[in-house]
């Protein structure tokens, strides 16, 4: 009886342990994104997040700035390349490299994929425009109704930002919002 027990808890533990290690979908990177998302049609998600500051995120990091912020804190070295900076400045930090795509790369700050997903199997266009297929292949849906938008927002603008003073959802989120227009 004992050693059926222990038979089936090991079975149960390596089918969790192989769930677990289920490969991870790939980052892509946001010019990979573009390809689709810069139509007028489509809405310009590509050039609204270009204007925005979330594509300058890892070259604040650059600035002397940063820099002084980083030294009040202890930091030696490079703020762009200390992961208590990084965290929050790029997309995917901690990120395994064979998770990220050729045309990924970390200059490009807060890209799409921090807040949709890694998008190498969702951005297939037939997988796109089937949102339930979407889903099931990796895309993360937030969404400013529900309060999981701003949920999120606030995994980075709270106060372990150094320059926190206050996060307005609203009026923040319409500097960066990127709809869909309606045909
Ligand atoms: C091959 C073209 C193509 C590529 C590449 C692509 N998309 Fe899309 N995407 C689409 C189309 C088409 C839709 C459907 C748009 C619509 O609803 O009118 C869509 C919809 C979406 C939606 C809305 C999904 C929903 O159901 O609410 C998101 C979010 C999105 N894309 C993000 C991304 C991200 C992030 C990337 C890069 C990782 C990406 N897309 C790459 C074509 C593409
Ligand atoms: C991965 C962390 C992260 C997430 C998640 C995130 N942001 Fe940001 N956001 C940043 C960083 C870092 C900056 C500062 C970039 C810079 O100035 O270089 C920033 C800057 C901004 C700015 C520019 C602020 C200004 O003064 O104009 C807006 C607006 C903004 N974020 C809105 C949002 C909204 C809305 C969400 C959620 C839908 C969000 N952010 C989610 C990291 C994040
Ligand atoms: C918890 C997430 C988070 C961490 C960790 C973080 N930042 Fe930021 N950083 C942000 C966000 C969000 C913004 C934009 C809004 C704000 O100032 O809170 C920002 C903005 C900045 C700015 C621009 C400020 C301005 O006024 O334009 C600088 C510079 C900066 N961060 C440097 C750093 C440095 C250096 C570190 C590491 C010591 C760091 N950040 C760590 C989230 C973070
Ligand atoms: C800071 C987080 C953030 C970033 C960065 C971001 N998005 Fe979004 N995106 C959202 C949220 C939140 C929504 C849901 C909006 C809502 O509920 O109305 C959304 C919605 C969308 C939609 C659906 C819009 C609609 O009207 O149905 C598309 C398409 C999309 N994003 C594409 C992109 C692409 C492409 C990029 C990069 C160029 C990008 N997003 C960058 C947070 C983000």
């Amino acid at each position: 009886m004992k050693t059926l027990t222990l038979v089936v808890m090991a079975l149960a533990l390596t089918s969790a342990v192989s769930l677990a290690a289920e490969p991870s979908h790939q980052y892509v990177g946001v010019k990979v994104c573009a390809m689709c998302h810069r139509t007028p049609k489509s809405g310009e998600q590509f050039q609204k997040w270009e204007a925005s500051k979330h594509s300058q995120a890892y070259k604040t990091l650059l600035t002397p700035a940063a820099k002084k912020i980083a030294e009040a804190k202890g930091i030696k070295g490079s703020p762009a390349d200390s992961p208590e900076c990084l965290q929050c400045h790029v997309t995917a930090y901690n990120a395994p490299a064979s998770q990220l795509g050729p045309r990924f790369s970390k200059e490009d700050g807060v890209q799409c994929e921090t807040c949709h997903g890694p998008g190498k199997d969702y951005m297939k266009m037939d997988i796109m425009k089937n949102e339930k297929e979407a889903v099931a292949h990796g895309l993360t849906l937030l969404s400013v109704k529900d309060g999981s938008a701003q949920k999120f927002c606030e995994t980075c603008h709270n106060k372990k930002s150094p320059t926190f003073k206050e996060f307005d959802f609203k009026t923040m989120w319409a500097k960066i919002a990127h709809p869909v227009p309606q045909q």
